[in-house]
């Protein structure tokens, strides 16, 4: 890779270069062309290679959106190959059973260092089992590709301040440099993580007029205007009634869903479902079954089977069955199957609670969501939930629903009776990003980045498809490529950094132990030449540690040849 590409991305973006995608005007919601009245469109950016623009040009009228059939959906999880899982299984045992014998040893002949796991003055110790084991055994002689401290806006690029160990990652020192690289791990969707423009100028005057402090939970005293107007302008982004903002996109769902359901209802919640989800399920009380992920019969069975049985040793019917799913799942990079789920909610008659934490904004011609990604009227989801932590360079969270709903919730939600409400400064960066998003402020500039951000992330997503990885996900700007062994965890965040360019790699428990990935998030704020180095980079990587192992894609593929494979 010469200098000259390497340096592409040290260059400041300018918002002229968010800008760089033609516009499409007014592609209202559920009108967008299928994949075929597209094809004939032209390809979008000069430095894109043949196949990319080829994929690009489809979908150029849309804004690169294209409307899926459920279908597809189903094809969106690769398994992964024989030889890998053997080896990665294999590299894990040989990995548990050095541990168990460094710790055999350790014990006996080294006891200081393992007092905090002994018995202390009749104390049990605080860390045991598994945990501390995972931790001291495989966590940290790999934790320096985890928590890199950065020193900036974590935009289209990142300040790492570089950092040093002398115990094998037990503790580190800053030396004191800065390294400046691409960053791929920020969930900075629309690029509104910004520290100039204008929702920095418009939180500049809040600050001003308002200070940084709001004082107070909703309940008490700690409404403000600026609440209101957000609220207001969220209900309407999401075409409810009402809408409620919370100051942390965890409690939203944490104290929501307690306050939705109890004792006697009933949760059914996708496997995959973000541990917010699952948290607020358990406190709630209520009766909980999972289904296998995205996958509608079997959510069907668990409806008809719960519906036929009622309650556990009394068969009474449930008071409420709450459907709990994501719009887009964050870890997959793939998107929920809501036609599906609606029509089983058309037939079932449950609630459903949608978690657009990762779609709003980045999903949908308008970045209104699944909803708009799919032209379904969002009437047919109960409550619409999402963050401001991604898309709108924010913090917090909303619900959007009926009015009578949201009432309830104001008087039930620990989060709006207990919790600080969101400041000032956090509430005119969503006020101003999402009216930007809306079209209501600076032109044309949210639909761009809309449509700069959809084009990035399916180039990017096809382009290493093509490469031969395996990728979850297809319109998603998280992009989940499997890494599967241990060892290749650390070495692919390690090459990536070497190369300047920083990724979020992830591994058990956050995923199975078998399917360790890095996840890349794409933003409007890249540009192409970014994307491409990107690619480039990723594909060197990709060799050395021989990554490029799918069985459905990649040129080393002939066609025909592979017989499809999916995990449900
Ligand atoms: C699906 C989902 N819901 C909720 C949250 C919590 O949001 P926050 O980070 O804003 O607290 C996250 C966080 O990433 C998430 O992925």
């Amino acid at each position: 890779m010469g200098k000259g590409s390497r340096a592409h991305f040290a260059q400041p973006v300018s918002s002229s270069d968010l800008l760089s995608v033609p516009v499409v005007d007014g592609a209202p919601i559920g009108l967008y062309k299928s994949q075929t009245d597209a094809a004939s469109s032209k390809p979008a950016a000069a430095a894109v290679s043949s196949s990319a623009s080829e994929s690009l040009a489809a979908d150029d009228e849309l804004g690169g959106f294209v409307r899926r059939g459920n279908e597809e959906l189903e094809h969106c999880i690769e398994k992964t190959p024989l030889h890998v899982l053997i080896t990665t299984y294999l590299s894990y045992f040989i990995l548990i059973v050095t541990g168990h014998i460094r710790d055999f040893f350790g014990f006996r002949l080294n006891p200081e260092a393992f007092a905090h796991l002994r018995n202390k003055n009749c104390y049990a110790p605080l860390n045991s089992g598994f945990d501390t084991f995972y931790h001291r055994r495989l966590y940290v002689r790999i934790r320096d590709v985890f928590n890199r401290p950065i020193t900036n806006v974590p935009g289209r690029t990142l300040t790492l301040l570089e950092r040093d160990s002398k115990d094998y990652n037990k503790t580190f020192t800053l030396t004191g440099t800065t390294r400046k690289v691409l960053n791929l791990s920020s969930y900075n969707y629309l690029g509104f993580a910004q520290n100039e423009g204008p929702c920095a100028d418009a939180v500049e005057a809040a600050i001003k007029k308002y200070g940084v402090q709001s004082g107070a939970s909703r309940f008490d005293q700690g409404t403000l205007d600026l609440h209101l107007e957000a609220e207001n302008l969220v209900a309407r982004f999401m075409g409810k009634e009402a809408a409620m903002i919370v100051s942390m996109g965890f409690a939203t769902n944490s104290t929501t869903i307690p306050s939705l359901v109890s004792k006697g209802s009933l949760i059914i919640s996708d496997e995959l479902n973000h541990s917010s989800l699952v948290f607020g399920a358990r406190v709630s009380g209520a009766a909980i079954r999972v289904f296998k992920h995205n996958d509608m019969k079997d959510l069907e069975q668990v409806l008809r089977d719960a519906i036929a049985q009622g309650q556990p040793r009394t068969h009474r019917p449930w008071k409420k069955i709450l459907v709990v799913v994501e719009g887009l799942y964050s870890m997959e990079g793939n998107i929920c199957n809501l036609p599906g789920i609606v029509a089983l909610r058309n037939k079932y008659k449950f609630y459903l609670y949608l978690d657009e934490a990762h779609s709003v904004g980045a999903m949908g011609p308008n970045g209104r969501g699944i909803c708009d990604y799919y032209g379904i009227d969002p009437s047919n989801v109960d409550i619409l939930m999402g963050t401001f932590t991604k898309s709108f360079g924010a913090a917090g969270g909303y619900l959007a629903a009926n009015k009578d709903i949201i009432d309830h919730m104001r008087f039930t939600s620990h989060s709006n009776i207990y919790a600080e409400s969101i400041t000032p400064p956090i509430l005119q960066q969503i006020i101003t990003s999402m009216r930007i998003i809306m079209g209501e402020e600076h032109g044309n500039d949210g639909r761009r980045r809309i449509q700069q951000l959809a084009r990035n992330s399916k180039y990017f997503c096809s382009e290493l498809k093509r490469m031969g990885f395996i990728v979850y996900g297809s319109d998603s700007p998280v992009v989940p490529l499997l890494l599967c062994h241990p060892a290749k965890i650390p070495a692919f965040s390690r090459e990536m950094l070497k190369r300047n360019i920083a990724v979020v790699v992830v591994g058990y428990p956050a995923t199975p132990i078998i399917t360790s990935r890095v996840r890349f998030c794409i933003s409007a704020a890249h540009d192409m030449g970014d994307i491409e180095y990107a690619l480039q980079q990723i594909s060197e990587v990709g060799d050395m540690l021989m990554l490029k192992v799918s069985e459905e894609n990649g040129e080393h593929l002939k066609k025909g040849n592979v017989e499809k494979k999916k995990i449900h």
